[in-house]
């Protein structure tokens, strides 16, 4: 980009439209060339004025302004990104007509083709690709859409709402005309049209409306429907008993597509859906699957109030929709499964990508102030950081109180489009609780840091807490205000049990956790009653998304992990013990030191193996070591080949040492029943897998045929993708090969599958560097243009196989700028967010780092980048 460079928008210009689209009546003529898009928008203003409409890859056709033609230079200008209608009365009808071709539209926003079915992908600027309008979450309208085309190649034709009239047309087409009569912003439009099959049940909502629910996909996937269609019902289900949030039309329709750019998308009574996050059964999808279109098809189904009924102003409100839509969907998956794990899964993800993010150059705060390009702040900031907002407002005002600012949000500003300020006060107002510095959550960046220390007085019995609250600089501000940070406190006595926390200053708490609301920069807490000092077990639940820092010996992290009566702590007491560890021998890794690991971890481990868990999904947590980008984002700046190294020599120990313990657990966990996708099967696959894994990096013993076995005589993808992967990974190679292969043969009909088999053999340890990815790539299973393929093996590389992405020569950046200069020519989506493993290029040490700076720029020097790469490139390099 080197003349005209894209400017960024500001939240400070927002402005309310000058006019609005009462009616919005849209016509498609799909034929195989082009499709034909007839729009009649019945326009309302204050005053009469410029119409300024925004288009963009439009071809277009005609301009009417209440029946006479409009001519161009006149009357009307047209440039890549706008219509202008120079003059139009305060009431009027405009009738445009356009001519698109979604055949060609590998960005796959707006109207495109996947296998054969038109879809659409309108949030957040897509609609714009359709037709000109006024394409802004502000503008909300009623919609009466017409699709006509060939009835033999497109039988099903889908919008919004209600089916009104479909009938034959001459010339082998067919028409349906969809009316939706809520109101809604020109995101939520959808569109399909294919030779789809679909499965049909019923919900009838709390006041005995009955609704119709449909899956839509093509022919071959009509047997994995039935776990979503199952998933919507309960969804449906628990927002009306935890939220009172009742369905409000007679049908409800889900379709899946194969090319999609992100998880799936919540237009109005028509989700479309990444086929990955719909189509399940036991042959062709994991438990992690499942678990992941339970919680989507709850996302996407919560959104109808937390997104449709009451909408977003403007793109900076994003999170309005969806850290609260998180929020639900992260209460429902905890409700339908385990809350402690659901919780660690969540807070994994959140510190390690999230507080990178968060710390990076494109750190924003969930309602950022500045963008260039929106796409590129769907961002785990804006979802998940944007979730543990809401979360902690939750904690600050209890379940009840919380349910009654939530009933209030939703009776204030139905039908409106709303500002996150809407979403505080209405917490506010319901609960009386004052949450002015508590917003400094929504327009502050980067991840508080809580430093803690303590004293005790054996005289007085007094235990003193020092609480000390930083940020650091992110792009939008060098100063930080302080944030309001509830703190989770729990104090556990000699004996390991929660004692009583009595604040001295206010006798009356005595509580066996206590939230404390840190507030100021510097803060004393003063608890009385103690004849010993008590172990601290800090931010419980992790009630806050915060980094904290207390100087635990081992000791204490040994006895929290035995003792603590908040299993999130418990977990995270373990986590920090082995993170301690592992970065110590990365140290001596690099001092050419000799290793040894800790006999108190591996004690640890071996007394958590012996132990009879009912909890196995738990154990399987306390048993993982915290992950390799993990432990990169608590060493900045890092050195990834020496943190590698000493994370498996850990693992490598622990394998050895434990051989017998890990493979008498397996056995247990190990039975022949057949598979049920369950919270306890789930635990038990789970520990089960991480044994195999162990299993098989030992060195005193063969455990190939153990994995062997599974894979051969296993029911269920679940286990075989485990034994896959723990092969793939592991110095048995040959035996690894054979049954990967074996694997490919039998599956390749299966896109999903595929793309799991994709994955592993990209995120293997034992890749054979860029070369081997670049295999995979030419491999025929292999599709540029279709984002899950480029996900499961560009995205998985870069993304996750840090070891060999940051091969010290630096060619799996240059191999990565390879193909996200390739793929910006289709895709800038795709392109920017592929983007994001080198953006942080400063937390890799030294030469590695200056390396990935390189790439950036040559990536900033190609002509004609898309506005998406563009943001993430230049920024990244300031
Ligand atoms: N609103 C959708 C969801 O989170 C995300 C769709 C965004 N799509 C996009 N191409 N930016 O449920
Ligand atoms: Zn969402």
């Amino acid at each position: 980009m080197k003349d005209a460079q894209p400017k960024a928008i500001y939240l400070k210009d927002y402005e309310a439209p000058k006019f609005t689209v009462l009616h919005t009546a849209l016509t498609f003529l799909i034929e195989e060339e082009a499709t034909e898009v007839h729009s009649l928008l019945s326009i309302q203003g204050e005053a009469a004025g410029e119409l300024k409409l925004n288009g963009q890859a439009l071809e277009l056709v005609s301009v009417e302004l209440d029946g006479g033609a409009l001519s161009e230079g006149s009357d009307f200008s047209v440039d890549d990104d706008f219509l202008v209608i120079h003059q139009i009365p305060a009431h009027c009808k405009v009738a445009i007509k356009t001519r698109i071709k979604p055949q060609e539209n590998t960005a796959l926003e707006g109207l495109y083709k996947s296998a054969g079915m038109y879809c659409t992908q309108c949030e957040a600027e897509g609609f714009r690709r359709i037709t000109y309008f006024l394409d802004r979450p502000d503008v909300m309208s009623i919609y009466d859409v017409t699709i006509i085309a060939d009835k033999s190649k497109y039988p099903v034709l889908l919008s919004n709402g209600n089916l009104v009239e479909s009938k034959e047309l001459e010339g082998g087409k067919h028409l349906a005309h969809w009316h939706d009569p809520h109101k809604k912003p020109c995101y939520l439009f959808a569109l399909v049209a294919g030779d789809l099959r679909h499965i049909e049940d019923r919900f009838t909502t709390m006041s005995g409306t009955d609704v119709t629910l449909r899956i839509y996909v093509e022919p071959q996937n009509i047997d994995k429907c039935d776990f979503a269609m199952d998933a919507l019902k309960r969804s449906m289900k628990w927002d009306e008993e935890r939220y009172g949030r009742e369905y409000d039309l007679d049908i409800f329709n889900i379709v899946a597509v194969d090319d999609f750019n992100m998880g799936a998308m919540e237009n109005k009574s028509l989700n479309i859906f990444n086929s990955s996050c719909v189509l399940a059964n036991s042959a062709t999808a994991t438990d992690n699957a499942y678990s992941r279109i339970e919680a989507i098809v709850a996302h996407e189904y919560f959104h109808n109030w937390s997104g449709n009924r009451v909408t977003c102003r403007d793109w900076f409100q994003l999170s309005l929709k969806e850290g609260f839509t998180v929020f639900r969907d992260s209460q429902f998956s905890s409700d339908m499964s385990s809350p402690v794990v659901k919780r660690i899964d969540d807070v994994n993800l959140l510190r390690t990508a999230q507080f990178a993010e968060d710390a990076g150059p494109m750190a924003h705060p969930i309602r950022p102030a500045s963008f260039i390009e929106i796409s590129n702040f769907y961002t785990l900031t804006i979802y998940e950081k944007g979730a543990e907002v809401v979360r902690m407002i939750h904690n600050l005002l209890g379940e009840d109180k919380f349910r009654e600012g939530s009933d209030l949000y939703f009776q204030r500003h139905d039908g409106q489009a709303v500002t996150t300020e809407e979403f505080v006060k209405a917490m506010e107002d319901a609960s009386g609780i004052d949450l002015t510095q508590f917003r400094n959550w929504y327009h502050q960046a980067g991840t508080p840091e809580l430093s803690v220390t303590d004293q005790f007085d054996e005289t007085t019995g007094d235990y003193k807490l020092f609480i000390k609250q930083t940020c650091r600089p992110t792009p939008e501000s060098d100063k930080k205000e302080p944030f309001h940070i509830p703190m989770a406190l729990g104090l556990l006595d000699e004996e390991g049990n929660d004692a009583q926390i009595t604040l001295k200053s206010d006798g009356k708490f005595n509580q066996k956790t206590q939230v404390l609301s840190i507030t100021e920069p510097e803060q004393e807490f003063i608890f009385s009653g103690f004849s010993a000092k008590p172990t601290p077990s800090l931010l419980r639940d992790f009630s806050a998304p915060v980094k904290l820092h207390y100087p635990y010996t081992r000791e204490q992290l040994l006895f929290l992990l035995a003792h603590d009566s908040d299993g999130f702590n418990r977990w995270d007491a373990g986590q920090t013990l082995a993170t301690d560890i592992v970065l110590e021998l990365s140290e001596q890794v690099q001092a050419g030191e000799p290793l040894e690991v800790d006999d108190r971890l591996i004690e640890t481990f071996e007394k958590l193996l012996k132990e009879d868990s009912s909890d196995k999904a738990m154990l399987c947590k306390m048993l993982s070591l915290p992950s390799l980008a993990f432990l990169i984002e608590q060493s900045v700046p890092a050195n990834v080949h020496a943190i590698y190294t000493a994370r498996t020599f850990v693992r490598q120990t622990l394998a050895n040492q434990l051989h017998e313990a890990f493979l008498s657990c397996y056995q247990q966990n190990h039975d022949d029943e057949p598979y049920n996708y369950s919270a306890e099967g789930t635990g038990k696959r789970s520990l089960k897998s991480l044994c195999l894994h162990y299993l098989l990096e030992s060195d005193q013993g063969d455990y190939s045929q153990l994995a062997i076995s599974q894979y051969q005589n296993s029911d269920n993808l679940t286990d075989q993708h485990a034994a896959l992967s723990a092969l793939a990974n592991s110095r048995f190679q040959v035996q690894a090969k054979a049954c990967l292969d074996e694997f490919y043969e039998k599956w390749q009909h299966e896109p999903l599958v595929v793309n799991l088999w994709l994955s592993m053999l990209a995120g293997s340890d034992r890749i054979d560097g860029v070369e081997g990815v670049e295999e995979l790539i030419a491999h025929p299973a292999f599709d540029i243009k279709n984002p899950n393929k480029v996900r499961s093996v560009i995205g998985v590389f870069a993304g996750q196989n840090l070891r060999h992405f940051h091969t010290q020569t630096g060619a799996g950046y240059e191999w990565l700028a390879d193909k996200i200069i390739l793929l910006d020519r289709l895709n800038p989506q795709i392109a920017a967010r592929l983007v994001g493993p080198l953006t942080k290029w400063q937390r890799i040490v030294g030469e590695g780092g200056q390396k990935m700076r390189n790439t950036l720029a040559r990536i900033e020097s190609t002509e004609n980048l898309s506005k998406d790469v563009y943001e993430v490139v230049s920024k990244s390099l300031v």
